[in-house]
């Protein structure tokens, strides 16, 4: 495999989050060729129409840049409500105006740990819906929900479930299968 480039997105903020831990053991997990890189979404303002006509943030252009340059995007969501969280909402917002809005066309995977038994299933699929919008190409499968995240991290914050471990692997190749065959 040669140089493959996935932006993994986080949509919780906290120093400890499973979602940003799930996505950390994933670039453990990446085969040689592809690499996977953390944007960070905290900076990104909240989403204000007047800002945008004024010209993108220094931040938001950032984020912006680093989607378009990825081959693939994985978008790790926590569930808050039912549904995704709104640091994440917010960096999906400002990615999907125009110019070039950097999510069309974009394949992209996503997963979620919640601390309970649905594993943020409710918040995928609001996800799943926000990406037809931008025009994305989501992947079906494998779908990962990391339920009662709580028992299935270390102290260090280390991914421990082996099933989870192999689908991580499985998403990956299956990510890389699925933009290349789009590019075709
Ligand atoms: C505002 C808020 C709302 C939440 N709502 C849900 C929910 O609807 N479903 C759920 O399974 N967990 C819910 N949780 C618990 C999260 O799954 C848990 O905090 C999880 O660890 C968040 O992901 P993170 O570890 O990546 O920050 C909620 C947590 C917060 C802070």
């Amino acid at each position: 495999m040669t140089d493959f480039k996935i932006l993994a997105v986080s949509g919780s903020l906290r120093k400890n989050s499973f979602n940003t831990a799930a996505l950390r053991a994933m670039q453990e997990l990446a085969p040689a060729g592809v690499t996977i890189e953390l944007a960070e979404i905290g900076d990104l303002p909240l989403y204000d129409d007047d800002v945008r006509e004024q010209g993108y943030p220094a931040t938001v252009q950032r984020f912006r840049a680093q989607v378009a340059a990825a081959d693939a995007v994985i978008l790790a969501t926590p569930e808050y409500n039912y549904s995704v969280s709104a640091p994440l909402k917010n960096a999906i917002d400002w990615a999907s105006r125009a110019p070039a809005q950097p999510f069309g066309g974009k394949p992209v995977a996503i997963l979620s740990a919640a601390t309970g038994p649905m594993g943020g299933v409710r918040a995928q699929y609001h996800l799943r819906h926000m990406l037809v919008s931008t025009n994305s190409h989501v992947l079906n499968a494998p779908q990962i929900m990391i339920t009662g995240a709580g028992s299935k991290f270390d102290a260090e914050g280390r991914f421990t479930d082996q099933a989870g471990r192999d689908l991580m692997v499985q998403m990956i190749d299956e990510l890389v299968k699925w933009a290349r065959r789009l590019k075709a």
